[in-house]
């Protein structure tokens, strides 16, 4: 099993990739779920550029203010805690994120998302935390694999992974009502054949046709599993990063920061494709 994370060297990524290199990270994203480049300054049409080697780019889910935060480029989401003008110039604030995998309450979500770090806190926080799923779901004890085998959960729309809830949607006061996207809790790789639990989020998600408290319980058991330790890595991060991790393949989350301290992100998200199983 290759280890999570890789870091991408030699490559000014505000330069088109020549097909060789574009290869060579999809291949290097496959094997390692999460790719970082360091000192990188991509203004946005270069980020939309550099995302757009991989595939058509998804817009942003629908934010709290009903707004693009980027009117300029709408498919660049903003991760900001900036205020400018009373309004916020980006989602999520200062808190904590927890696990979660992106926009996995549609259809078909993003397979993979590019974060670039304009700004940073200079004291730290907001480290940003990978899991792999493959890895997870292959430690799984068998009775459990064979227990989710063939089972598809739902995906809840209704808030963000700050646990706020998005413009135009209400609240989920049973998980069995859950608007959004039905997912098998199993994903299997088109090129690898290789299996992953996705989960997506925890919040208001259920397991279709078991009782509540089956699929609770079930969903406490995968998520307890899936966010070990074992199975994860931390990004520190630094002004100039370009972090693109595998949407489909690994869950992240976010520590908290102080809220008084700036921290600005530029995201895309890359398309993704029908899933196999
Ligand atoms: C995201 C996200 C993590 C971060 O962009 O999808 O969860 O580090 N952000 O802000
Ligand atoms: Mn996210």
């Amino acid at each position: 099993m290759e280890p999570l994370g890789a870091e991408i060297q030699g490559l000014d990524l505000s330069n088109p990739l020549s097909p060789q290199e574009r290869n060579a990270l999809v291949e290097a994203l496959d094997d390692r779920l999460v790719l970082v480049a360091h000192e990188q300054k991509l203004s946005d049409p270069q980020l939309l550029a550099f995302s757009a080697t991989f595939g058509e780019l998804d817009p942003p889910g629908p934010n709290p203010y009903g707004i693009p935060f980027n009117e300029e480029f709408p498919e660049i989401n903003v991760i900001s805690n900036v205020i400018e003008n009373g309004r916020p110039i980006g989602g999520l604030g200062a808190g904590e994120a927890v696990w979660h995998a992106d926009m996995t309450y549609i259809d078909i979500p993003p397979r993979g998302a590019v974060l670039h770090a304009h700004e940073i806190p200079e004291n730290g926080g907001g480290n940003t935390y990978f899991a792999d799923q493959y890895a997870a779901y292959e430690a799984l004890p068998d009775d459990v694999k064979k227990q989710i085998d063939g089972k598809r959960a739902v995906h809840d729309a209704s808030r963000n992974s700050a646990g706020q809830l998005r413009k135009g949607y209400e609240e989920v006061t049973d998980p069995r009502d859950t608007t959004g996207a039905v997912h098998p809790l199993v994903r299997t790789n088109a090129r690898t054949g290789r299996k992953a639990l996705f989960l997506g989020r925890r919040k208001d998600s259920y397991i279709l046709g078991l009782d509540l408290d089956e699929s609770e319980a079930l969903l406490d058991i995968l998520w307890a599993h899936a966010t070990q330790d074992r199975f994860a890595m931390c990004h520190e991060w630094r002004v100039g990063d370009v972090l693109m991790w595998d949407n489909l393949a690994v869950l992240h989350r976010r520590d908290s920061f102080d809220e008084n301290a700036r921290r600005i992100m530029h995201r895309t998200q890359i398309k993704g494709v029908e899933a196999i199983a």
